[in-house]
């Protein structure tokens, strides 16, 4: 199995570097626009086997996708991150045009590939993936879900003083602030969360969870990589070995929870073709109400995609 990882910056070198000493794929191919970076961190890691001890080969490349072919699974996340002050929707005007052009050149060269988009605006460059591409849709996801549920599992794990291990959670919509955490849908070793802590503590750490990306931005002058690197590399590992995960994952809906082509996070099942299948839940008057705002926000976003690629 090959995977190719776009954008060798933090998020997709963490990425590679999960992919490789997991032992998730034979080779990953770290591509970047810079020229010796991919090269220098995918030796780096190389050298890194030795001494952790596994055999996946890693091969960097500056902007050569000939090199890419035939990859399995490709995983985007080439663009800019957010500095302090930014939402990842002021990222749109710059991350559009090197998501398409890179989306391109991957399916010339891999048309059998299934696409993971992390680039930000997360929802809205999984539209300009789709658009790029003409895959299926099953075939082409964004990653945030994950990375949205493990900040919302880390949270009540630290409130709770349990392992994270015995944390469930599902979360749904939009990457940012308007995504709806699930706390009717959250188990503590099976036990409902609302049994464990009060309403008002699950409430701020809903509210914490909604500006996570935010809290480590204004941290750190840029936004998070371990998270989404492991959490783009879980996405991975559960398509090459076909393992049938439920995952909160960033798809186009086509009339699933009533909303008609939008992108927006949702539980689906990952397996062998990418997105098996999708699972609608059953929800309350309150949380579709928040998932009709975090529709309203995505096509928003979208509209000002559509307008750029008009221009
Ligand atoms: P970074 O700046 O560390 O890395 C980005 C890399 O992309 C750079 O090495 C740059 O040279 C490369 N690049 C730019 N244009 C390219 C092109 N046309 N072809 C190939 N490579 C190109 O940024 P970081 O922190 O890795 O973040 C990457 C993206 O992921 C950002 O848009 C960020 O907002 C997003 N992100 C999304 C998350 C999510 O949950 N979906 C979580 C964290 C980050
Ligand atoms: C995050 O949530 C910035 O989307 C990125 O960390």
């Amino acid at each position: 199995m090959k995977v190719t990882v776009v954008g060798a910056g933090n998020v997709g070198s963490t990425c590679a570097d999960t992919l490789a000493y997991r032992e998730v794929v034979n080779e990953v191919i770290l591509l970047d626009i810079k020229e010796g970076i991919a090269e220098g961190k995918a030796l780096d890691m190389w050298q890194k086997a030795p001494i952790i001890g596994y055999d996946t080969r890693t091969v960097g490349v500056t902007n050569d996708y000939a090199r890419t072919a035939d990859s399995d699974v490709v995983v985007i996340t080439s663009g800019l991150p957010r500095k302090p002050g930014m939402t990842r929707d002021d990222l749109i005007q710059i991350n559009a045009g090197i998501v398409k052009s890179v989306t391109e050149n991957i399916v010339k060269y891999s048309p059998n590939a299934i696409i993971i988009v992390v680039s930000n605006p997360l929802d809205v460059m999984t539209y300009q993936a789709h658009l790029a591409s003409g895959l299926p849709r099953t075939r082409i996801m964004g990653m945030a879900g994950i990375l949205d549920t493990a900040r919302y599992r880390a949270f009540l794990s630290d409130a709770l003083n349990i392992s994270q291990k015995e944390i469930q959670g599902m979360l749904l919509g939009g990457h940012g602030d308007t995504m709806v955490p699930l706390t009717r849908y959250t188990t503590v070793g099976g036990i409902p969360v609302t049994e464990l802590l009060d309403a008002e503590t699950l409430d701020a750490i809903v509210e914490r969870t909604k500006s996570g990306g935010g809290e480590l931005v204004k941290l750190m002058g840029t936004s998070a990589w371990y998270a989404p690197g492991a959490a783009a590399a879980q996405m991975v590992e559960a398509i090459v070995k076909d393992q049938r995960r439920i995952f909160p994952v960033c798809i186009q809906l086509q009339g699933e929870y009533g909303v008609d082509n939008c992108y927006l996070g949702v539980p689906v099942v990952l397996g062998k073709n990418g997105v098996e299948q999708i699972v609608e839940l059953q929800l309350n008057k309150e949380e579709m109400q928040m998932m009709r705002t975090s529709e309203g926000h995505v096509k928003e976003v979208m509209n000002v995609l559509d307008a750029l690629n008009k221009a």
